[in-house]
């Protein structure tokens, strides 16, 4: 038996596999982000600790026999999240998120060096990521930068606290900008720009490779029979990746979640930091990958449900009544999908979400069929970034909640002119794909090369030719606003 844990941003995810790769029981376990000011986004570790443990009880009672066989643990999680801990092991102060963007102005910092900062960590610094977090916390709060003793990713600090052990892997420690992409290893160079060294990092493996094992408190509480290992695992998208078979560059997907996200991987490192395109190792040797970042996607969707206190099926309906029975579409309200800043392609912490064109007929459909356009327009801008790059991939599948929509995959295909797929399970896509890397640590297990295979589609749709000329009139119009608004935006937010 193997497990998978998924640090999510709103909920720890868990799931029992066995040897098919069947999952035998799933937990779910929720968490809160604290938001002190706009653009700051933090959360509490403690809670990632009490919720794992729920979902290792949860687990444990489900299906007790298989659960005390469990032989390894893969974990994945949210990427980028600056986790201090001093040198006691305890954490200086909650974790700032991947979609804080407060250190913005230390981007700026960070990039100013005697040599070109973005030819060896492949990418633009953005505030998301972890390097930045850290020169704003020298700045602002010294007295905990002196106090640290190692920088963790949040899944990550988790494993240190399962095993007291601290490693990390090269997909999550991409998203720190300390990492030399092409080599795989800790850039001293790089740790420099935010005054720290190696000694301030856990140890490198690869995602398929041994990373701890379990502590003896908790091999003895939840009964295992087994040393657990715990391998590398993965940062949240490439272990998606994994849950699908996605480690070849003719494959991508696209995750219409909290973020949304469009993935490909590729044979060798390859960059376009002029796009605010991601440049990351995968979580499999030799391996890379290329990504598009939006900072909001389907939490766009939630936050005008609840503005407009309609359910999010209630909200899917009547968007697509209106994009079907609307006449006259092309004049109707946009929405830029902009409520935390944006990475890919704009790099904007700044620009916040704005509708526009709104007039005394506009409803709440229009809305609410506005801000799913709006979301999709900003995939679309995130695939054209990549396709600069690399368009050399064929199928697309689709995860998260988003994916479960079929009229937002069908305005997606039209968008993007591809076939787009989606698959089951995908509430546990990542759970799964650290799972599956877990697999890699049972010295008993033969066939190794079989554990990451691409999962079957389970419906597969096509563009809407009839709505494509209307889609892509709206995308080109829509592209201008941002490209007024975000003349103001630095104004707007204090
Ligand atoms: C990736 C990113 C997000 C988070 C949260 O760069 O910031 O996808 O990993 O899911």
């Amino acid at each position: 038996m193997y497990i998978g844990i998924d640090l999510g941003t709103s909920s720890v995810k868990m799931i029992l596999v066995d040897f098919n790769q069947n999952i035998i029981a799933h937990a779910n376990a929720k968490l809160s982000v604290q938001s002190p000011k706009d653009g700051y986004n933090e959360q509490d570790p403690k809670e990632w600790e009490n919720a794992t443990l729920d979902c290792l009880d949860s687990l444990q009672l489900q299906k007790p026999k298989e659960f005390s066989e469990t032989i390894s643990i893969g974990i994945s999680g949210h990427m980028h999240g600056a986790t201090l801990v001093n040198k006691n092991g305890e954490v200086i102060r909650p974790c700032i998120l991947w979609n804080d963007t407060r250190s913005y102005q230390e981007c700026i910092e960070f990039e100013k060096q005697d040599f070109d900062v973005r030819s060896i960590s492949g990418n633009i610094t953005m505030p998301g990521f972890t390097a930045p977090k850290i020169n704003w916390i020298k700045n602002y709060e010294n007295e905990n930068f002196e106090k640290i003793f190692k920088i963790l990713l949040p899944k990550d600090y988790l494993r240190f606290y399962l095993t007291g052990e601290y490693f990390s892997e090269m997909s999550d420690a991409s998203g720190t900008l300390w990492l030399d992409i092409k080599n795989r290893k800790w850039s001293e160079r790089l740790l420099a720009c935010s005054f720290l060294e190696e000694k301030h990092m856990p140890k490198l493996v690869e995602g398929n490779e041994d990373g701890g094992i379990l502590k003896s408190k908790f091999k003895e509480k939840y009964k295992f029979k087994n040393d657990v290992i715990i391998v590398g695992g993965a940062g949240d998208n490439a272990a998606s990746a994994v849950g699908m078979g996605i480690t070849n560059e003719n494959q991508s997907f696209i995750s219409l979640g909290t973020s949304g996200v469009f993935f490909t991987p590729t044979e060798n490192f390859l960059s376009n930091t002029g796009d605010a395109v991601h440049s990351f190792c995968h979580c499999l040797p030799n391996k890379w990958h290329l990504m598009s970042v939006m900072l909001s996607a389907s939490n766009c969707l939630d936050w005008v449900c609840s503005i407009t206190n309609t359910s999010i099926s209630e909200a899917l309906i009547n968007a697509e009544k209106y994009f079907l029975e609307t006449e006259d579409l092309l004049n109707s309200s946009f929405f830029l999908p902009y409520l935390s800043g944006e990475r890919t392609p704009h790099n904007d912490p700044h620009i916040r979400g704005s509708f526009h064109s709104m007039k005394t007929t506009t409803s709440t459909s229009n809305l609410q069929y506005a801000v799913i356009e709006g979301v999709s327009f900003g995939i679309l801008d995130g695939v054209n970034s990549i396709n600069k790059v690399n368009n050399n991939y064929e199928k697309i599948f689709m995860v998260g909640g988003g994916s479960k929509s079929k009229f937002w995959i069908e305005i997606l295909a039209t968008l993007l002119n591809r076939k787009l797929s989606v698959c089951n399970q995908s509430e546990f896509g990542a759970a799964l794909g650290v799972a599956r890397l877990a697999m890699n640590a049972d010295k008993n297990l033969k066939n190794k090369e079989n554990i990451i295979t691409e999962i079957k589609p389970k419906e597969t749709f096509n563009p809407r030719e009839d709505k494509a000329d209307y889609l892509l009139k709206r995308y080109n119009i829509w592209k201008d606003l941002y490209s007024s608004n975000c003349k103001i935006a630095p104004r707007l937010i204090s």
